[in-house]
């Protein structure tokens, strides 16, 4: 069977590298896109265990249409009853299109919905589709005139591990936050600090990868709902999930000049019984004194995307010159809206990566010496 794991656009190299680890052999990485190859349940468990995906989903099926006759007939000749019962409900979730004849959205999906409907009642033998249990989200995309059909297995996106009850003003995804754990190669027994945790994101994320706490493991997802969902089988990767998990110390900080921060940090570590593997204290970057000579600064400083909030934030950034000198055996990686960060922290960075995520555009730097 083929999947589709999704994640922000640039952080493709990462999620590859986990599919790697995982054993999958990847076909295609481009777009914010992964295809691979995988068994008929691998999604229960890839869903539970990728940090760095947004979405998984089953390719359905690619077919070339110039037409609404072509796209409808691109539909008719996949085999669907393996993925849909006889009344699920079918929703067109979204349709994605780029030079391509096809354009219009909502005839690609009414016909989309049309052709799916048509097919399945011709493979179940039945007159009409009543659709009324499960949910099968389905995503459209057409490409070059390539229509690729998916199916969704996550429901909620896979950033949501659930629990982030309360925000900072600007919470960073915690898929994004993952991947600059792994990009930095943060390993368990390393010393890891956040002087800009807010609610507590990236120390949270690291410690549930420093446990090997399978970042899926407290939520639910929509495949849940499905009539072919087994349940014993699900439970199998859940449990296996559980005896993988290494209880172990760690040393992880966050730190936030908010009072009212550090609180929601405590309690959202507290949601995944989290908070002893984590000190989260407020203090103010300027005064933070380590106890260590090297680990790693992984953190996300204030944006400023508004005009005096950006001045605000390019002050803070100069200021932050101050724990590169006292501690320059860390290696720093930093995430930010700001493209000229590096001018402010008065050094370039050994690697500079744009990862965009919908409308917002963020920069990861990272300083390996
Ligand atoms: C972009 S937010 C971090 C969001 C966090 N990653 C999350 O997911 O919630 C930046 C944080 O830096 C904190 N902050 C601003 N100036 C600071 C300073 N001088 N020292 C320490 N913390 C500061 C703010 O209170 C805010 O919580």
């Amino acid at each position: 069977m083929k999947y589709l794991a999704l994640c922000s656009l640039g952080l493709e190299k990462i999620l590859s590298n986990e599919l790697k680890k995982m054993n999958y052999k990847i076909d295609k990485a481009n777009d914010g896109m992964i295809e691979f190859s995988g068994g008929e349940f691998d999604y229960y468990n890839l869903n539970l265990n990728l940090r760095t995906a947004e979405r998984v989903f089953i390719k359905l099926g690619e077919f070339n249409a110039f037409t609404f006759d072509d796209l409808y007939d691109g539909i008719i000749s996949l085999h669907l009853s393996s993925f849909f019962p006889k009344n699920g409900k079918i929703i067109i979730d979204k349709v994605r299109t780029s030079r391509s004849a096809l354009y219009n959205q909502s005839v690609i999906q009414s016909v989309v919905k049309k052709a799916i409907v048509e097919k399945l009642k011709k493979e179940y033998k039945i007159n009409s589709y009543k659709e009324e249990n499960g949910e099968y989200k389905i995503r459209v995309y057409i490409k070059n005139n390539k229509v690729t059909l998916a199916l969704d297995t996550s429901g909620e996106g896979l950033h949501k591990r659930g629990y982030r009850k309360l925000v900072s003003e600007a919470p960073l995804r915690e898929t994004i936050a993952a991947s600059m754990i792994l990009k930095a190669g943060w390993k368990r027994k390393h010393v890891l600090i956040d002087p800009f945790c807010g609610s507590g994101t990236i120390p949270i994320e690291a410690a549930m990868y420093g446990l090997n706490i399978a970042p899926g493991l407290y939520r639910n997802f929509v495949f849940e709902t499905w009539f072919n969902f087994d349940k014993s089988k699900f439970g199998k990767y859940k449990k296996n999930a559980i005896e993988n998990i290494k209880y172990t110390d760690l040393k992880i900080f966050g730190f936030d000049k908010e009072y009212k921060m550090i609180e929601i940090a405590k309690e959202n570590a507290s949601n995944f019984n989290l908070d002893k593997y984590i000190e989260f204290e407020r203090k103010n970057m300027e005064s933070v004194t380590l106890d260590f000579e090297e680990g790693y600064i992984i953190t996300n400083p204030p944006y400023g995307d508004r005009l005096n909030d950006k001045k605000h934030a390019e002050k803070i950034y100069e200021q932050m010159r101050y724990l590169r000198k006292k501690y320059p055996k860390f290696k720093y990686s930093i995430v930010t809206s700001h493209e000229k960060f590096e001018e402010f922290f008065g050094s370039k960075s050994d690697k500079k990566k744009k990862v965009v995520n919908g409308k917002q555009v963020l920069y990861i730097y990272e300083y390996n010496k």
